[in-house]
């Protein structure tokens, strides 16, 4: 049988435990640490909070640590609604967004990590380079070089439904991190976020840049690494559905006029 050994500095090991003296409603949170400036492993660091002085979300939990318990805890976060897409991270095993996660959702022990198969910048907070330069690759504006009319671009009640489904993505690329396809092939699979995104832009009607945008995506890693396994519909926490998405770029590609 083959046999692995992780290099020495990629042992998670136990960390401290912070208590809640005198409280009587008490939740236990474990919590990915990571500073690369200690040259230490990661650790996990359990934090007992309070329920009676603490909000209702999982942001609102990480906020107390960082503000009443251990303020050198890294994380992002900026809206607190759901619309910035900046405090996605997974917790008990699912990639989702803290702010719109309610605490009461879980039972037991919260465990809280960074997204996964992303380098870590330090604690919760992920390296989101890559990431950004992919959704760069797919030209994320409108393209059309008709002269813009006097008012606006109109588009019909039924052009702009089309885009329903697709403008709401937040970019926290929950999606992305639970692919398993993203996972191994990161380097050239543009992965379902950067994919639904390419999709909104085919979509709108105002668009004129169809037949490059698809040029581009017809390519046996950048969309064709998905196998529809589905984690990605699974997990966002907006409710979207990146592989329906994946599948009508696919669609686009076989249905294409040949020249
Ligand atoms: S459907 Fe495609 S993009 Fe979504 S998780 Fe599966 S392989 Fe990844
Ligand atoms: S599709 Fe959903 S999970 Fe993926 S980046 Fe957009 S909002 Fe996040
Ligand atoms: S803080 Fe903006 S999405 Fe959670």
């Amino acid at each position: 049988m083959v046999e692995f050994t992780l290099p020495q500095n990629s042992v998670v090991k136990t960390g401290k435990t912070y208590p809640a003296p005198g409280a009587t409603n008490i939740r236990l949170f474990q919590v990915y640490r990571w500073d690369p400036d200690t040259g230490e492993n990661p650790r996990i660091d359990s934090y007992e909070i309070d329920m009676d002085n603490c909000g209702p979300m999982l942001l609102d939990a990480i906020l107390k640590i960082k503000n009443e318990i251990d303020s050198s805890l890294a994380f992002r976060r900026s809206c607190r609604e759901g619309v910035c897409g900046s405090c996605a991270m997974n917790i008990n095993g699912k990639n989702t967004l803290a702010c719109t996660q309610a605490i009461s959702d879980y039972t037991g022990t919260i465990k809280i990590f960074p997204l996964p198969h992303m380098a870590v910048v330090k604690d919760l907070v992920s390296d989101m380079t890559h990431f950004f330069e992919q959704y760069a690759s797919i030209k994320p504006w409108l393209s059309n070089d008709t002269p813009a009319p006097a008012t606006e671009r109109l588009q019909s009640i039924d052009e702009r439904g089309k885009l329903d489904g697709l403008y709401e993505c937040v970019l926290c690329a929950c999606c992305s991190t639970s692919c398993p396809s993203y996972w191994w092939n990161s380097d050239k699979y543009l992965g379902p976020a950067v994919l639904l995104q390419a999709y909104r832009w085919l979509a709108d009607s105002r668009d004129e840049s169809n037949s490059a945008r698809l040029e581009q995506l017809d390519d046996s890693f950048k969309l064709y690494r998905c196998h529809t396994i589905m984690n990605c519909t699974d997990t966002c926490p907006k409710g979207l559905n990146p592989a329906k998405a994946i599948a009508e770029i696919k669609k686009m590609l076989v249905s294409r006029p040949s020249e």
